[in-house]
């Protein structure tokens, strides 16, 4: 793992009009072995240390670069989609995420510098993109700075050090740096969460979905367990109908949900959708939460339930 101190992320345009490339000048740069797993599959055959070290060396890159709240926790979230794409399990993401997030981040910064604390000959490390034109280009400002006897160098050795293209900077700068968050439907991921994985697994994930009547739903903001003043879509999982209502605590009002869907319960609920979701699915039902209503008020959210069930077409009611 290359850990930068002070590190400075410089866009430049250099001397080729084509060439855009990011220059990440640091001091002491460090090479660790780690680098080259960034993007190690959960199911490799690499050692399972290594392996369960990815998470947290990733997610701790983060803290330590990333220093905007809202776009580290976009970060983690991006990283996460990915581990989990790479099967990585959940729980040991999420620690990893966890304990990254709780480490201050001036520990990280200082960490290369305590350990190297011995050599106390200064370097400035300029690292550029393993690339022909970049290479040329680096040496090349390696000179110029050199002759031009800056004062940010004075006393440092300046040296150039040419990286494999970095998925994780690649991932930085796509997502949270120059980008807006992403709306969508997350898993809060608590262990004992009755609608995430750890639970019920009645949460659908995404930014959108496709209905049984071709119409699609998109989430309006980010949402998770935790989100209240919502619209949401119950969908039968077993045959796709769908029910659209309103509620001001997701997790609450699914457990009356589920309480009212469970077919040991040999009550009729007063709700179409329950009564459906009792036979035809075992009391079973996904949910997508999508739009977040920006008030407080029982009768606001009631309107823009009744927009969507003009617009969508439930069936379930
Ligand atoms: C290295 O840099 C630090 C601060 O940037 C400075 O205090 C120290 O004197 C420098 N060491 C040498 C050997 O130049
Ligand atoms: C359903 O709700 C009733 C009354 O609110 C409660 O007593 C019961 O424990 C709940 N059952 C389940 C399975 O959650
Ligand atoms: C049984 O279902 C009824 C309505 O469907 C509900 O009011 C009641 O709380 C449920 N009871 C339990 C024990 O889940
Ligand atoms: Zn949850
Ligand atoms: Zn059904």
């Amino acid at each position: 793992m290359q850990r930068p101190q002070r590190g400075l992320l410089h866009m430049m345009t250099p001397f080729f009009g084509f060439v855009k490339m990011f220059v990440l000048v640091s001091r002491r740069f460090r090479k660790q072995s780690t680098d080259s797993f960034n993007y190690l599959h959960f199911g490799s055959n690499h050692p399972w240390h290594t392996k369960r070290n990815i998470p947290y060396s990733l997610a701790r890159r983060i803290r330590g670069i990333v220093s905007n709240k809202g776009h580290r926790i976009q970060s983690y979230l991006e990283l996460r989609k990915r581990l989990i794409t790479k099967k990585y399990p959940r729980p040991l993401i999420d620690d990893a995420l966890k304990k990254a997030e709780s480490t201050p981040r001036l520990t990280i910064i200082n960490s290369g510098a305590s350990k190297n604390a011995k050599e106390q000959t200064n370097i400035t490390t300029l690292v550029t993109t393993h690339h022909p034109v970049l290479d040329k280009i680096g040496a090349e400002i390696i000179t110029i700075s050199a002759r031009a006897g800056l004062d940010c160098l004075k006393g440092t050795k300046l040296v150039h050090a040419k990286r494999q293209p970095p998925n994780l900077k690649r991932l930085l700068t796509r997502t949270n740096i120059f980008t807006k968050p992403k709306k969508g439907v997350i898993m809060c991921n608590k262990p004992r969460c009755g609608l995430c994985i750890h639970g019920h697994n009645n949460l659908l994930e995404g930014e959108s979905i496709k209905l049984k009547n071709g119409k699609v739903i998109t989430a309006n903001k980010l949402i998770n367990c935790d989100s209240t003043n919502l619209v949401y879509c119950i969908i039968c999982p077993k045959c796709s109908e769908f029910y659209v209502g309103e509620c001001k605590t997701l997790r609450a009002r699914m457990n009356l949900h589920r309480n009212h869907s469970n077919p040991g319960n040999i009550t009729t609920p007063p709700l179409k959708v329950n009564q459906h979701l009792k036979t035809c699915a075992d009391g079973h039902f996904l949910v997508f939460p999508f739009h977040v209503v920006h008030t407080n008020h029982q009768i606001t959210r009631e309107a823009y339930e009744k927009h969507f069930q003009k617009v969508l077409q439930p069936t379930l009611h």
